[in-house]
C-alpha cells in the first residue's frame, strides 16, 4: 500500500495508473464498517484508494474535534491487510490552502435532522468531499448508510456538479447486539456501551416517533431527534454530558 501524504504525491501516483478506482473517504479510527466499504470497493474496481482526514470544517464543537479518536498506526495496518492500494493522508494546511474561504453548501435538506443540531456540519462534509473527489478522481465512491443523510447529500452533490462518479451506499454494519458500528463507539464506557444498543432496538419499534423518544429518554439518552421520513426512521442521541458527550446516530427502514 502506497502512503501518499500530499496532493502532489497523489497526482504522481495517479499519473502511473489508468485503472478504475474505488474510493472510501474516512476520518480514521477504522472499524469493520469501513473495512466492508473497502471490501466492496475491491470487488468492483481495479484499485482502491482510502483517505484519512479528520476534517475540522465539519465539527461544530471544538471538544468534539479534540475528542475524535485518532488511531493512524492501527488504521494503516488494517488497510494494508485489507488490500488497499493507496492511502491518502493529507494535512489540514494542504486541504484548506484557501483558509476555508471557498465552501459548498446545500439547503434545505442539510439543515434538517443532524444539520439542525450541528449547524455548518454538512457544509464542512460537502466541501471536503468535493475537494477529495477532485483530488482522487474515483470511478466509484463508497459510503456507509449509517450516515444516511450524508450519503444522500453527497449523492446530490455529485449530481449537481456533474461529477462522473457512481455513489454507492453500503448497508450499516452492526455489533451482535445491533449497535451500528461507528468510530465514536470507542469512547463509550462499558455501561454506556450496554445502553447504546437501545437506540437500534427502539428505532425499529412500530410505535410513534414520540413514543420512541420517550423510551430513549427513560434509558438515559439525551435525544436530539427521532424522525420518520421517506420510509426510514432516523435517530440521533447523546450519552454523557458536556465535553464528554458522545453522539450516536442510526437509521432503519420502516415498513409502512
Ligand atoms: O463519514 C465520514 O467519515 C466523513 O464525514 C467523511 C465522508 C469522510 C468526510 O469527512
Amino acid at each position: 500500500m502506497k502512503i501518499l501524504r500530499s496532493p502532489s504525491e497523489l497526482r504522481t501516483y495517479q499519473a502511473k495508473s489508468s485503472a478504475s478506482v474505488g474510493f472510501v473517504p474516512t476520518m480514521g479510527a477504522l472499524h469493520r464498517g469501513h473495512l466492508t466499504l473497502v471490501e466492496r470497493a475491491r470487488q468492483e474496481n481495479d484499485e482502491v484508494v482510502v483517505s484519512i482526514f479528520v476534517n475540522p470544517l465539519q465539527f461544530d464543537q471544538a471538544a468534539d474535534l479534540g475528542n475524535y479518536p485518532r488511531t493512524e498506526e492501527s488504521d494503516v495496518t488494517a488497510l494494508e491487510a485489507a488490500g488497499v492500494h493507496a492511502l491518502f493522508l493529507p494535512t489540514e494546511a494542504q486541504m484548506y490552502g484557501d483558509g476555508g474561504q471557498y465552501t459548498v453548501d446545500e439547503a434545505p435538506f442539510s439543515q434538517a435532522l443532524c444539520g439542525a443540531d450541528r449547524p455548518g456540519h454538512f457544509k464542512g462534509v460537502l466541501t471536503v468531499v468535493l475537494k477529495l473527489l477532485n483530488l482522487v478522481r474515483p470511478t466509484r465512491l463508497y459510503l456507509g448508510e449509517k450516515d444516511y443523510q450524508q450519503y444522500q447529500l453527497i449523492k446530490g452533490l455529485v449530481e449537481a456538479f456533474f461529477l462522473e462518479i457512481d455513489v454507492i451506499g453500503v448497508p450499516t454494519q452492526r455489533e451482535p447486539d445491533g449497535l451500528a458500528m461507528s468510530s465514536r463507539n470507542q469512547r463509550l464506557n462499558p455501561e454506556q456501551r450496554q445502553r447504546a444498543a437501545g437506540l437500534y432496538r427502539l428505532l425499529q419499534s412500530a410505535d410513534s416517533d414520540a413514543w420512541v423518544t420517550a423510551e430513549l429518554v427513560k434509558l438515559g439518552f439525551i435525544v436530539d431527534y427521532v424522525v420518520t421520513k421517506d420510509g426510514r426512521r432516523f435517530g440521533a442521541v447523546q450519552l454523557g454530558s458536556g465535553n464528554q458527550a458522545i453522539r450516536l446516530i442510526d437509521n432503519v427502514r420502516i415498513s409502512a
